[in-house]
C-alpha cells in the first residue's frame, strides 16, 4: 500500500513553501506568546469561550490533554497556539489547534466558529464524531484542516468549500458518505485526502481544475469512469490513488500528459482495455499500479522505457504481452495474466473465456481524441492505442 494512505503523517507531502511558513511560524512564535500574554484582549476571549464550549463536548480524554483548559490564558492549553494577529501585530491571537493523536473523544461545537484566527486545525488521529460546526464559514485563515483519523459522519461538510485560505485538506479515514461535491476541485487546494470514508458517487468530471499535488480518492465506493480531464493537471500533480473504488470504463489516454505525477494507483477497479501507450509520455513517473482489475493488451514499452520507474505492478488483469523492456524494472509484479511463457499466470481456461467477451474501449466513454494535446505527447497520440489483441491471446492458449 503506498505511503499516501497512512493514517498517520510524519512527513508531509510535497506541500508548497506557503505551509512550511505558517508551520515555522506557529513553533517559532510561540514562546513570544506566552510572554506578551498579559492582558487578554477580545480575541483570546473569543478564543477562551470556544475552548470551553469544546471541553465541554469533550467525553473522554484519557491522557488528561484538556486538563490544563481552564482560566483565560489560553495560549497555555496544551494544543493551543497563538501568534500575534496576521491585522494586528500588536494583539496576540490562537493561530493553530493541534491535537494530533491524543485519543480524544466528543464533538466539536459551534463556538469554534469564534476561533476566527486560526491557520492550523490539526485533529489527527482522535475519536470526534459528528458533523464539522456550520461556524467553521467564519474561519477564513484556515490553512490547514486535517481531521483524519476520527469518527465523523454525515454528508461532505460543504462549510468547507467556503473557506478562502484553504490548502490542505484532510477527512481520510473517518465515516463520511453521499457524493464529493464537484465545487471541491475547483478551490485552490494543494493536497486532498478522502480516502478510507464512504463516500459515494462518480469523480466530477472537473477534477482537472484541481491545481493540487496530491489526490487520494481511495477506499471510497465511488462508481463511473476516470474523467479525460485529469491531463488538465499535467504541470501540477505528483501522485494521486484511486485505488478500490469500483471505477470501471478503461484508462483514459490523456493520462499520459500528467508529466510531473510521481504515483499513479488505479488497483482495485473494474478497469478494461489496454495501458494506453501514451502513459510512455508521463517521464516523473516512479509508482504505477494498476493491479486487480481486467485489463488487457500489451504493457506499452514505452512505459517500462520511463528513467524513473522503480514500481510497476498489473498483476491480476488479462495482459497479454510485455515487452523486454519491462524485466528491466526491479519493482515489476505481473502474475496471475495472460502472458505466454511467464511464471504465475492465469489458466488457459481463464484466459480463453476472457477472450470469449472482447470488449471495445469505445463502448466506455473513451475519448478518442484529447482536447488539446501537448506536443511531448502528441507524438505517442499517434502511436495506435488499442491494439486487437485477440491473435496473442489465442497464441497464449494453443
Ligand atoms: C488523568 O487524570 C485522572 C484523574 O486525575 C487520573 O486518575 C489519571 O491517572 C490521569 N491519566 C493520565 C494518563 O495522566
Ligand atoms: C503559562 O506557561 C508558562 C510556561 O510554561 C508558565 O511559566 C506560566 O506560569 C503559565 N501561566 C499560567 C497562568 O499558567
Ligand atoms: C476496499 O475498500 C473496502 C471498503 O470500501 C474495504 O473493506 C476493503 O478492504 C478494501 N480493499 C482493499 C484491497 O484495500
Ligand atoms: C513539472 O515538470 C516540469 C518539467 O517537465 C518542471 O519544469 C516543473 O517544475 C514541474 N512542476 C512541478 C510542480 O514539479
Ligand atoms: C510496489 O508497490 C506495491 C503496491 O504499492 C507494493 O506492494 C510493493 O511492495 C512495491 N514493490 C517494490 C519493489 O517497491
Amino acid at each position: 500500500m503506498p505511503q499516501l494512505l497512512y493514517k498517520t503523517k510524519n512527513s508531509f507531502p510535497n506541500l508548497s513553501s506557503t505551509f512550511w511558513f505558517f508551520f515555522s511560524l506557529l513553533i517559532v512564535l510561540k514562546p513570544s506568546c506566552q510572554a506578551t500574554q498579559s492582558l487578554p484582549n477580545s480575541r483570546l476571549l473569543n478564543a477562551y469561550k470556544a475552548l470551553q464550549a469544546w471541553k465541554h463536548a469533550i467525553i473522554s480524554d484519557p491522557n488528561n490533554i484538556t486538563s490544563n483548559w481552564y482560566g483565560e490564558k489560553v495560549c497555555n492549553y496544551t494544543g493551543v497556539f497563538c501568534t500575534f494577529a496576521l491585522d494586528d501585530p500588536h494583539i496576540t491571537t490562537v493561530a493553530g489547534i493541534d491535537l494530533n493523536g491524543k485519543d480524544i473523544a466528543g464533538s466539536l461545537p459551534e463556538e469554534l466558529g469564534l476561533l476566527t484566527d486560526i491557520a492550523l486545525f490539526h485533529l489527527n488521529s482522535n475519536r470526534f464524531g459528528g458533523t464539522i460546526p456550520k461556524s467553521f464559514f467564519n474561519l477564513h485563515l484556515l490553512y490547514e484542516l486535517d481531521i483524519s483519523n476520527n469518527c465523523f459522519t454525515g454528508s461532505f461538510p460543504s462549510v468547507i468549500l467556503s473557506l478562502p485560505s484553504l490548502k490542505y485538506l484532510d477527512l481520510r479515514f473517518n465515516e463520511f458518505e453521499g457524493s464529493v461535491p464537484s465545487t471541491l476541485f475547483d478551490l485552490k487546494l494543494d493536497a486532498i485526502f478522502l480516502n478510507d470514508n464512504k463516500f459515494q458517487s462518480s469523480i466530477p468530471n472537473n477534477i482537472g481544475n484541481s491545481p493540487a499535488s496530491v489526490i487520494v480518492l481511495a477506499n471510497n465506493k465511488f462508481t463511473g469512469g476516470i474523467p479525460c480531464s485529469l491531463a488538465k493537471m499535467g504541470g501540477t500533480l505528483n501522485e494521486i490513488s484511486l485505488m478500490n473504488m469500483s471505477l470501471n470504463g478503461c484508462l483514459p489516454r490523456e493520462i499520459g500528459e500528467l508529466t510531473n505525477l510521481t504515483i499513479f494507483d488505479v488497483s482495485f477497479n473494474d478497469l478494461v482495455g489496454p495501458l494506453p501507450e501514451m502513459t510512455g509520455g508521463m517521464k516523473d513517473l516512479e509508482e504505477f499500479n494498476v493491479a486487480h482489475n481486467k485489463l488487457s493488451c500489451k504493457i506499452p514499452a514505452s512505459l517500462c522505457s520511463l528513467p524513473r520507474l522503480a514500481n510497476l505492478t498489473y498483476s491480476y488483469n488479462y495482459i497479454s504481452g510485455e515487452s523486454p523492456k519491462c524485466y528491466n524494472i526491479a519493482g515489476k509484479e505481473d502474475r496471475q495474466n495472460c502472458i505466454p511463457g511467464r511464471p504465475w499466470q492465469r489458466s488457459a481456461q481463464e484466459c480463453k473465456s476472457f477472450v470469449a467477451h472482447p470488449l471495445n474501449c469505445a463502448n466506455f466513454g473513451y475519448s478518442a481524441i484529447s482536447p488539446s494535446p501537448s506536443p511531448a505527447v502528441a507524438s505517442l497520440m499517434l502511436s495506435p492505442v488499442y491494439l486487437d489483441d485477440q491473435d496473442d491471446l489465442t497464441n497464449v492458449i494453443h
